[in-house]
Parts: structure tokens; C-alpha cells; sequence
């Protein structure tokens, strides 16, 4: 049999994180493919250790950045997307998926990895903002604003609409199997932590009253490109809280590592943490009650 898991935002700067990919099984795990969705490390020595990590333990490891891999402040890239050709170009060298491909058994299951970024209020109208009373408006305490660099963008009117439209040209998907994609951003409004589940909405205490997470959270271009795709199940990332979640018969799915601390404060012990499997090549996707 042959499984997909997903996980992303694995942070392995944290050396209880790079420890975590370290103890995953050795054996478990040869069959299958592993989908990263994003946020391994700024540091792109770290970044190759804990891919190829994970590419000795699974058959196939498929990825694509997300914010905190592109930050460019303390390494030798000149901009952000100098440091996205960078990564590309040490995926490809190590055999890490950044381009669609097959998990081919009895059953099938094409898997597509769809670059993205998030689009800013002021950028337009494909942005997932929400208004947030008290927001702070200059995202000052956004750490991007630093350590991410863009050149220019030559035509696109943001990174978001740029990365859609590199992904249009490298689809090379059938009718005859189904489709996963996967970004590290948010397609969707409804998938805002807090926002979209009255009853998460209840438990959930603000932390940081004045930052306004759907400035940043992704675009509306994701999930217009996905759904174009024929997408049945999208993975994404980023917003370190899980979810699972069916929307206009697509289903969507968030498995994040993310930091020690929060994983602490959800009480998950890291032994008790694993990859979560989407789908097998037995029974076809993973079918699970909606959080
Ligand atoms: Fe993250």
C-alpha cells in the first residue's frame, strides 16, 4: 500500500523540531510520500538537512516555500525571489517534488505543489482580509516586513498573482486520477482561525490583539487556481493551527509542527506527533470529522 501525509511548518531552527524530524520512523514510512507545505527554515543549510532528513524516510517528498524559507535577512540572497530559485534549484538536486507527479498503485493519486504568497489589503481585492477592530494597519510587528525583499514584480501586481502564474505553466495533470495540491497560504477566507468556527471562536483568547493575521493569511487566486486544477483535497500551512474542513466539495486540510511553545500550549506531546495521512492507495482519501 502506498500512503500521502501532510505536515508543514516544521521550523526545524527549533532543535525540538529538527529532533522530531530526527525520530521519525526510519521504517514506517518507504512506501510513502510526504507532503511539506512550507516553512522549513530561513537557513538554507538547516533547510537541506531536514529534507534530507525526510527524503531518507519516505519514497517521495514533495514541497514548496513558504514565508519564513524566503526571508532573506542573514543569508547570501539578495532578494526573496533569488532565495526562491535558490531552494528550487537544492529541491532539485536532492530529488525533493516541486512539480506535479503520480503515486502510482492499484489506486492513483496525482499530487500538485502550487506556489503561492498572500495579497495584501491595499495590494486588491483577491486578499482574504477581514477587518479587525483596533488592527494595527502597518503590520509593524510582522516579521516579514523585514527579512522578506522583492524585486520587481515586472508586469505582476503582486508576488501572489507572479507565483499563480508560474504554476500555470507547470501543470502536467490527466482526468484519470485525482488531484492533490498544496501551498504554504491560505486559500480561503473560512479557513481563518477563529473566524470560521463559532465554537474554536469561544475557546480562542487573542494573543496579540493589534495584528490582524488575514492581512497576511493568502489569496483568493489559490483557491480559484486549485479549483481550476480539479483539486479534490488541498493542504496549506501557515497559520499553525490545524484544521480540516469540506468547502463547495473540496476538502481542505492544515497539519502544522509549528513551534514548541504552541504545541505546548494545545497540550500535543512531540512523540505523540505525526504526519497526517490524507489519503492511501486501499481506501482513497481519509475521510474525518471536520475541526
Ligand atoms: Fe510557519
Amino acid at each position: 500500500m502506498k500512503r500521502v501525509f501532510a505536515i508543514s511548518d516544521i521550523h526545524v531552527d527549533y532543535k525540538q523540531n529538527m529532533d522530531w524530524v530526527d525520530s521519525l520512523s526510519g521504517l514506517d514510512f518507504r512506501n510513502d510520500t510526504l507532503v511539506v507545505a512550507g516553512d522549513i527554515s530561513n537557513k538554507p543549510l538547516l533547510f537541506s538537512k531536514a529534507l534530507e532528513c525526510l527524503q531518507k524516510k519516505f519514497e517521495n517528498v514533495a514541497f514548496v516555500p513558504g514565508n519564513h524559507d524566503l526571508w532573506v535577512r542573514g543569508t547570501d540572497s539578495s532578494d526573496s525571489m533569488e532565495k526562491f530559485y535558490l531552494l528550487n534549484n537544492i529541491c532539485e538536486v536532492m530529488g525533493i517534488k516541486t512539480k506535479s507527479f503520480l503515486v502510482k498503485d492499484r489506486r492513483s493519486v496525482q499530487i500538485q505543489p502550487l506556489f503561492s504568497w498572500y495579497t495584501k489589503p491595499e495590494q486588491g481585492e483577491d486578499s482574504l482580509y477581514l477587518a479587525k477592530p483596533g488592527e494595527d494597519p502597518n503590520l509593524s510587528m510582522w516579521a516579514d516586513n523585514k527579512a522578506i525583499k522583492w524585486p520587481s514584480m515586472n508586469g505582476f501586481r503582486h508576488p501572489a498573482e507572479k507565483f499563480i502564474n508560474m504554476n500555470e505553466w507547470q501543470h502536467d495533470l490527466t482526468d484519470e486520477f485525482p488531484v492533490i495540491t498544496f501551498t504554504h497560504f491560505l486559500p480561503r477566507q473560512e479557513l481563518i482561525f477563529g473566524l470560521a468556527n463559532p465554537s474554536v471562536k469561544k475557546k480562542f483568547t487573542d494573543p496579540f490583539p493589534a495584528f490582524n493575521f488575514s492581512r497576511v493569511a493568502g489569496s483568493v487566486l489559490i483557491d480559484r487556481q486549485l479549483r481550476n486544477i480539479g483539486s479534490s483535497l488541498h493542504i496549506f500551512g501557515h497559520q499553525h493551527r490545524n484544521r480540516q474542513r469540506e468547502i463547495d466539495g473540496v476538502t481542505y486540510i492544515a497539519q502544522c509542527l509549528a513551534y514548541p511553545k504552541e504545541r505546548h500550549w494545545a497540550g500535543i506531546k512531540d512523540d505523540e506527533y505525526f504526519p497526517k495521512l490524507v489519503w492511501d492507495s486501499e481506501n482513497g482519501f481519509v475521510k474525518e470529522p471536520e475541526y
